[in-house]
């Protein structure tokens, strides 16, 4: 018998998430920034910047939307977007883009990996992915109705254990999910390491998802891309982002790059998705793209000052960094310092240093295996991470 309006009050309180979804709760990010706002704390958790990109890009924003930039973009993203992007891929992919067939804007990276995952994967599929990992990696793999299965990076060096990752292969094994440089950890992927992953991609006939968002953020030695090694141009989908690299997280501006078979699997869920990514903001974005090198090496000059200003500071807590050779994150264990795992330690650190970090634990399909480590976010001004240096 249907239900009253009565009755259906009194059953609000009964969670209607969706199975897929139901285990992962609300994120660790909202908790630490709420209790960081609570305490009035110099907030080292959520990776983004307390600064903004540069200029150009905000006129170049406001310039899009005065000009009658307003309507829906094309739902592979504008074409000049589409092309700056391929130009800025032929460089480091080694070969030539071709823009309208391989490059697909999405909103931000976040979304061409759910678009990359729900294109690709059927119920029962299984994609390997290194943890840590990004934590919307498990949640898209779920709503597709596939398996996560993960290798965990060991510190201090966290490198990529590609016999580990080989002997997680199994016959229903589709998608292998890397993020290079990586957040958390902040290890860069060596040659060795990607060609390994590549040999074990093309002997298992699997293809390969990168995550690529910090790829203009590396501190040590260079970013190098899975896509560029050798019988893996037509078997990876490369992802990149503006957020992190132009100090724009907020934008939600990302692509995909990828052969036309795989291009058409990311454009038959983004059309489903969002359709289309902000027209002005695209516009913006081409010109973000055009900055060119010199922007890039003044970005890893600042981040490595900022990197060099906060690790001290860490160290004479009693904390164990593990320097990064990436990304704006550095992980450091906490053990010694005897407060428990990571959220009692993160805890204890807002409430009495008013200094807000992440337990990485959701980063982990088992979140013990993160309880001794803890990461710190150098995305600020370098007024703000000398406070927290002074707080800690
Ligand atoms: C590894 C990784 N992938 C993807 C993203 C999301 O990128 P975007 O902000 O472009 O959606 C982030 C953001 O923190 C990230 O750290």
């Amino acid at each position: 018998m249907a239900g009253t309006v009565s009755d259906m009050s009194a059953s609000r309180p009964v969670s209607q998430v969706c199975h897929a979804l139901s285990p992962f709760g609300t994120t660790i990010f909202s908790e630490m920034t709420t209790l960081a706002r609570a305490h009035d704390a110099i907030n080292l958790g959520q990776g983004f910047p307390d600064f903004d990109g540069p200029d150009i890009l905000h006129e170049a924003v406001t310039t899009a939307i005065r000009d009658g930039h307003n309507q829906y973009a094309p739902l592979a993203g504008l074409p000049a977007l589409q092309e700056a992007a391929a130009r800025d891929a032929s460089e480091y992919l080694g070969r030539t883009v071709d823009g309208a067939a391989e490059v697909t804007v999405t909103s931000g990276c976040t979304e061409a990996i759910a678009a990359a995952l729900l294109g690709l994967l059927n119920p029962g599929d299984e994609v390997l992915a290194f943890e840590p990992f990004y934590d919307s990696y498990p949640a898209c793999c779920a709503l597709a109705g596939a398996r996560l299965k993960t290798i965990t990076l060991r510190p201090p060096a966290f490198e990529f254990d590609a016999a580990a990752l080989e002997a997680a292969v199994t016959p229903d094994t589709r998608v292998v999910l890397l993020n290079t440089p990586h957040n958390p950890t902040g290890r860069v992927a060596t040659a060795a390491e990607l060609d390994a992953i590549a040999r074990i991609c093309i002997a298992h006939d699997l293809i390969a998802i990168t995550d690529e968002v910090y790829d203009r953020i590396v501190l040590e030695g260079e970013h190098l891309c899975l896509a560029a090694r050798e019988g893996m141009a037509d078997r990876t989908i490369t992802l990149r982002s503006l957020g992190k690299t132009f100090s724009v997280t907020g934008w939600k501006i990302g692509w995909a790059i990828a052969p036309p078979h795989l291009t058409a699997a990311v454009r038959a869920a983004h059309q489903f998705l969002t359709y289309a990514v902000s027209t002005p903001m695209q516009h913006a974005a081409v010109a973000a793209l055009g900055l060119g090198s010199a922007f890039y090496d003044d970005l890893q000059d600042d981040y490595r000052r900022r990197r060099d200003c906060l690790l001290p500071a860490l160290e004479a807590s009693g904390l164990t960094p593990h320097p990064p050779q990436g990304t704006y994150f550095v992980m450091c264990d906490h053990s010694a310092l005897g407060h428990g795992d990571a959220d009692a330690y993160c805890r204890w650190l807002v409430k009495t240093r008013g200094v807000a970090a992440i337990p990485p634990g959701s980063f982990y399909a088992n979140p013990q295996t993160g309880a001794s480590l803890v990461r710190f976010a150098f995305c600020k001004r370098l007024e703000t991470l000398q406070e927290a240096v002074r707080r800690l």
